[in-house]
């Protein structure tokens, strides 16, 4: 049996090859996932992805186990990382503490991420000395949305100090990587020369020790906006859209099922069909 991929592999990684990071919401998406992929995140962005939210801001607990344990069920090889859904670790390190520890136990999960920098480093700390593995996430933290004002890039000109010191924050604290969503390139790179942990980028220049893309928009089946960041590399939702078609047409004429999707009134002679 191989044997699983751990946080301080993943940690070891910076300098190395790239490392490559999905999103996965489901099993069978999981097992697409795992045998390319170096971490299958579990991203609260299967609310807005899978369940129609607005935003991720109506996340649950509740959501995050369960598609936890269906993306853990589908991964081999690939390493694990739960979200934690907004309003589930803000509060105090003890209330982060209890439920990155329920959705690591609930689904075997062996790591979490939350969102934000300097101001959740007493939190991250607390988490890693309690056997709590964390990524880390800043930059454009989505739970942030009503805050930020918007899904805009963060950390330039004057704002790029605050985020380094965000990066520099959560390396201190314990994380062992780190994502950077929607941070400018140069900085993206500066940042990722500066730590010791490995930065994974989305939107964030291919400077960053590794990659990370929600699956549906780089398969083309989530449409309904694109960021610029999203590189399109397939399109399933056109594909299934034409199959989708084609079956109406198909059944509208009664062309579908055919003879052979049917069972016949007698079974046929043994050696028959
Ligand atoms: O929720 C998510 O999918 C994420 C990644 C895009 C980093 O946090
Ligand atoms: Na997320």
């Amino acid at each position: 049996p191989l044997r699983p991929v751990l946080p301080p592999d993943i940690r070891a990684r910076k300098g190395t090859a790239p490392l490559v990071v999905l999103t996965a919401y489901t099993t069978p998406m999981a097992r697409l996932v795992d045998p390319h992929c170096d971490i299958a995140l579990v991203g609260d962005s299967v609310g807005m992805v899978l369940h129609g939210m607005a935003s991720t801001l109506g996340v649950t607990m509740e959501m995050m186990v369960l598609h936890g344990r269906s993306v853990v069920k589908g991964c081999g090889k690939a390493m694990v990382v739960i979200d934690m859904p907004f309003a589930s670790y803000e509060e105090s390190p003890a209330q982060a503490y209890r439920n990155a520890a329920r959705l690591m136990a609930e689904t075997g999960a062996p790591a979490v991420k939350l969102e934000g920098g300097a101001h959740m480093a007493e939190t991250i700390a607390f988490l890693t000395r309690r056997g709590v593995p964390v990524m880390a996430h800043i930059g454009l933290t989505p739970q942030a949305v009503n805050t930020l004002g918007g899904y805009k890039v963060v950390g330039r000109e004057d704002e790029a100090d605050r985020v380094m010191q965000d990066a520099l924050a959560v390396q201190e604290a314990g994380a062992f990587a780190v994502v950077l969503e929607k941070v400018p390139m140069g900085l993206a790179g500066r940042i990722t020369e500066r730590l010791e942990i490995p930065t994974i980028g989305i939107g964030a220049g291919a400077a960053c020790d590794g990659q990370v893309l929600v699956i549906d928009d780089m398969l083309g089946l989530f449409t309904e906006f694109r960021p610029r960041f999203v590189k399109r590399y397939a399109e399933l939702g056109k594909a299934a859209d034409e199959a989708i078609a084609a079956y109406a047409a198909d059944v509208r004429a009664r062309a579908f099922p055919a003879e052979e999707h049917g069972f016949p009134d007698v079974l046929p002679a043994k050696g028959q069909k």
